[in-house]
């Protein structure tokens, strides 16, 4: 598969009154054509610098990207001025946010709104826009396109309007979309639906997708391959089956822990103990290390490395070390994992 987008080597602080946050630290990733990847992680990882970045929307005021470099088309996003991004983003790369009512301007119609991006970078006529406007709203499933076309965002439900959102940011076919936890804001029913409608423009359009979302619960049907975030930093990357069936990194084993289960709602939710490292001040070895249960002395001290489990699976964790006793992941962890193939083989039967 050819690859879209590299991400080397990414580091991206902000610069506050209390200090140099270090926000991003060393992030690596690949995004190949028609995949959809997901990036995880608790609130505050870092999934979101990471994309904007890719986008050139941080902060501009007290924002630094202090090294490394985003390959697009072979051409470094980094170093890509304003004029260059007005092309890029909308075009080749556009972005959806959790909240569906900023990204919309309540005074336009929203058959403007879509047309908007066709007219700018598609240079078409404004019949062939609303032309291209109906079959996106179709698309993204909003019934009575013809209708809808001329109203305005109020006249929306939210799971309406980000069904919108994502319509405009379809407009131009972009080579990327990014996802920045687009259910979030939605309540479940809706959430639900808006991931089956990703799941299904996966399959119709050859857009790659990233899916950021701090639920590693809602990526196993949409993702094709996981990135887990912690502290600025990549901890584990593989594909779904890898980081489901055979997470690696204590973190992974948090998170799996901490999804809500798949077939009661009466148990309490696992929350993984400890808060998340303070950026302001990294920590010198695994920033993990005072929330892991088996953490070793070397993980106080230094940091691991990426070690491979497979030629798509790779995690930070020292416990790969060949001279590390070996760890199992907890019970409850296991449980989730049988749990979770129950479920994939009963959706399989149940002809999904
Ligand atoms: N404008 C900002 N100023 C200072 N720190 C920021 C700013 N934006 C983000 N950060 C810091 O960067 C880190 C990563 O944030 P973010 O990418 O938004 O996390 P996530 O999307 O994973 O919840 C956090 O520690 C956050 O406090
Ligand atoms: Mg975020």
């Amino acid at each position: 598969m050819k690859k879209l987008l590299e991400v080397k080597d990414l580091n991206i602080s902000f610069h506050t009154f209390a200090g140099e946050v270090q926000a991003i630290r060393g992030v690596n990733f690949d995004l190949y054509e028609g995949e959809t990847l997901a990036i995880v992680g608790e609130s505050g990882s870092g999934k979101s610098v990471t994309t904007k970045s890719i986008m050139q929307l941080l902060p501009p005021g007290n924002s630094e990207i202090k090294a490394g470099e985003i390959l697009f088309n072979d051409k470094d996003i980094v170093k890509a001025s304003e004029k260059e991004m007005q092309k890029i983003r909308g075009k080749d790369i556009s972005m959806i946010f959790q909240d569906p009512m900023t990204s919309l301007n309540p005074t336009m119609t929203i058959g403007k709104q879509i047309m908007e991006p066709l007219l700018k970078h598609r240079k078409l006529s404004k019949a062939e826009a609303k032309e291209r406007a109906l079959k996106l709203l179709d698309l993204v499933g909003i019934p009575k396109p013809e209708i809808r076309i001329k109203q305005y965002p109020h006249q929306f439900s939210g799971g309406m309007r980000q069904r919108v959102v994502i319509a405009i940011a379809l407009a131009c076919t972009p080579k990327v979309l990014i996802a920045d936890e687009p259910t979030t804001a939605l309540d479940v029913t809706i959430q639900g639906q808006i991931l089956d409608l990703m799941k299904e423009l996966q399959k119709r359009i050859e857009t790659s997708i990233i899916f950021i979302t701090h639920d590693l619960g809602v990526v196993a049907n949409v993702a094709d391959r996981v990135a887990v975030m912690y502290g600025g930093k990549i901890v584990e990357i593989g594909t779904v089956d890898e980081i489901y069936y055979n997470p690696q990194h204590p973190y992974t084993w948090g998170l799996i822990s901490s999804m809500p289960s798949l077939d009661t709602t009466e148990e309490e939710l696992y929350v993984i103990p400890g808060t998340p490292p303070d950026l302001l001040n990294p920590p010198k070895g695994d920033a993990f290390a005072p929330r892991n249960p088996y953490a070793m002395k070397i993980d106080l001290e230094e940091e691991p490395p990426m070690f491979k489990v497979s030629d798509t699976h790779y995690a930070a964790t020292w416990l790969l070390h060949p001279d590390a006793p070996k760890v199992e992941p907890p019970l409850a962890v296991k449980e989730r994992m049988d749990k979770f193939q129950e479920k994939q083989a009963g959706s399989l039967n149940g002809g999904k």
